[in-house]
């Protein structure tokens, strides 16, 4: 009989519709009988739906509710994952929202950085525990990240992200954001009105520290910890924007999840990518090098 840790586990956070659906379908194809893979949302109707829409394909995800921005539903799904599995193999880390423009900075930044920034770490801080041997976390970040980061910040600003020592200073980087965002006093301090890149520039950054934090304890040594854009795809958080946005043109959910899958499926002993940031398959150190990515190539 097949051992609980025999059975390859992916957990997809926002997953009842968009990129996030997309993984979830290509996941269930590569493992069929040989994994599980949980297609996870913060609403249970959305979820079930969108469930019945894969079961109608032939795949056969599991569901439960994830809303990442509450600790509770965090962590009940931790409690679920152990219970049922004892570990997980496969984190992706998709849940993730856009601006509403028409608000107040404040008001609209905070909902931003919350959802894509640090529920980023809350997700990871209750589930990374979970994760096996090779086992393989995919952050879905975003070009804007390193836009934010080359056009949209001075010097001085560039340097801290550089210089970032661990997650308490992160924390407390992204942080002074939003209290700049509160006072408004963010032309003051230099940051820009762009919470979303600078959310995804957290993630980025966070994603490197959490590589080296992992590849320093033996224990954890083999897993994987990547960050990645998956280009600029046609779904709901892209819809008001024109096709030719960046110069080029939207993609689909199934080109926009080559990238992210290509790291959830890193064979085991690989030797990398770890700790760094892909778009299409490739890495890009734009903090500590000045390499252009050409986002519409
Ligand atoms: N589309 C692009 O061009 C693009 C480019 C770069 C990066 N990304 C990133 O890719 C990821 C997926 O985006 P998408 O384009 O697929 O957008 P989408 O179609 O709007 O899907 C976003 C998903 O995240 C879920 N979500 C939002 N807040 C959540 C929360 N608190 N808890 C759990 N789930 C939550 C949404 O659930 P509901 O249905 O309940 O709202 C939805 O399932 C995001 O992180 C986005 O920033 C997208």
């Amino acid at each position: 009989m097949a051992s609980k840790s025999d059975v390859k586990v992916a957990v997809v956070t926002g997953a009842n519709k968009g990129i996030g659906l997309e993984i979830v379908k290509s996941l269930c194809r590569h493992f069929g009988q040989d994994g599980v893979v949980y297609l996870t949302a913060r609403n249970e109707g959305r979820g079930l739906a969108a469930v019945e829409v894969l079961r109608k394909e032939g795949l056969n995800p599991r569901f439960h509710i994830l809303d990442v921005t509450d600790q509770s539903s965090i962590d009940t799904l931790r409690d679920h994952l152990e219970k049922e599995h004892g570990g997980i193999d496969i984190l992706i880390n998709n849940a993730g929202i856009g601006t509403s423009h028409n608000l107040p900075l404040y008001e609209k930044s905070l909902p931003v950085v919350k959802t894509n920034f640090f529920a980023v770490l809350a997700v990871c801080r209750s589930l990374m525990p979970l994760v096996r041997q090779s086992g393989r976390i995919v952050n879905i970040a975003s070009t804007t990240g390193y836009i934010a980061f080359r056009e949209q910040l001075d010097e001085d600003l560039k340097n801290r992200f550089r210089q970032v020592k661990d997650e308490e200073d992160l924390v407390a980087l992204m942080n002074e954001y939003l209290q700049s965002c509160k006072e408004g006093t963010i032309e003051k301090n230099r940051w820009p009105d762009k919470a979303y890149g600078i959310a995804k520039l957290g993630v980025i950054v966070w994603t490197k520290i959490q590589a080296k934090r992992l590849s320093e304890q033996e224990m954890t040594r083999g897993i994987h910890v990547n960050a990645c854009c998956p280009g600029f795809v046609s779904t709901d958080l892209t819809a008001h924007l024109p096709a030719n946005h960046y110069g080029g043109t939207k993609i689909t959910t199934v080109e926009g999840v080559d990238t992210p899958v290509f790291l959830a499926l890193l064979p085991p002993g690989a030797d990398g990518p770890n700790g760094e940031f892909l778009l299409r398959r490739k890495s890009y150190d734009f903090l500590h090098t000045d390499v252009t990515i050409d986002i519409c190539e």
